[in-house]
């Protein structure tokens, strides 16, 4: 059965005490029979510390927000998926639209970093969505396609079981308006039959899929209700624990 995962993206924020005080607090907080999977995606100054303090819980794990295109050597500023792995982390986001946009990434880009993301155990969280135009133009399911298909489509079948696919409309980040639940599901729906077509149902019935975008307390019960929709990519409200919770809650 495939899992139920909430991921904590924190992006650029939360200095070194803001984010132990977080993870203390959801530590605190949260009850110890939950059901879904956790994942906490601090800055890389952090992931070894998260790491370690929750190094024990085993639905609780952490993630790093990308990764280099290579292995090692001379790429000053660089982190690669094996140092990644080495600090504990388990998960690896690839794809956030605000690298593709920020940093030029390219789907092209993205397969290396997959690969190279895979062969050093980490599981990663690749993330598709499209921008309003698209949405206005109905053209959003030919680009999600794209980046799924070149993205991660030349993995085997075997290594497409350490993928987790994020479904991020652009135009809901951090916006204050999430994609409805019937607009998540249309889409998040397209997405494992994508896989299917790909590889076979079984696999895609084993592929979690998020949606992120503008997800809180307020819309995740409805959003996680949904069939395809296997939890969320949280940003703005996995800051705050209360209500990083609540989302957890919502299942
Ligand atoms: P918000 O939840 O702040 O809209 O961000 C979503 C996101 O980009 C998570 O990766």
């Amino acid at each position: 059965m495939r899992k139920k995962l909430v991921v904590g993206n924190w992006k650029m924020n939360l200095l070194r005490n803001e984010g132990i005080s977080l993870v203390n607090n959801i530590l605190k907080n949260i009850s110890v029979d939950i059901s879904v999977n956790i994942v906490l995606a601090p800055s890389f100054l952090h992931l070894y510390k998260v790491s370690k303090m929750t190094s024990d819980l085993t639905y609780l794990s952490t993630s790093a927000q990308d990764c280099s295109l290579n292995s090692n050597g001379s790429f000053t500023g660089e982190v690669s998926a094996e140092m990644i792995f080495s600090c504990g982390a388990e998960y690896v986001i690839l794809g956030h639209s605000e690298r593709r946009s920020n940093f030029q990434e390219t789907n092209r880009e993205l397969r290396t970093k997959t690969s190279e993301a895979i062969s050093n155990n980490l599981n990663v969280i690749f993330c598709c969505g499209e921008s309003i135009k698209q949405r206005k133009d109905n053209t959003y399911f030919d680009w999600i396609k794209s980046q799924i298909s070149e993205g991660l489509f030349h993995l085997s079948a075997s290594d497409f079981a350490n993928i987790v696919i994020a479904y991020e409309p652009i135009w809901a980040i951090g916006t204050g308006t999430n994609a409805n639940s019937r607009q998540a599901q249309e889409v998040h729906e397209f997405i494992r039959t994508l896989v299917e077509e790909k590889y076979d149902k079984n696999i895609a019935d084993n592929t979690s899929i998020l949606y992120g975008g503008s997800c809180n307390s307020a819309n995740a019960i409805e959003l996680f209700s949904q069939n395809d929709v296997d939890g969320g990519l949280i940003g703005g409200a996995s800051l705050d624990y209360n209500e990083f919770i609540s989302i957890i809650n919502s299942f």
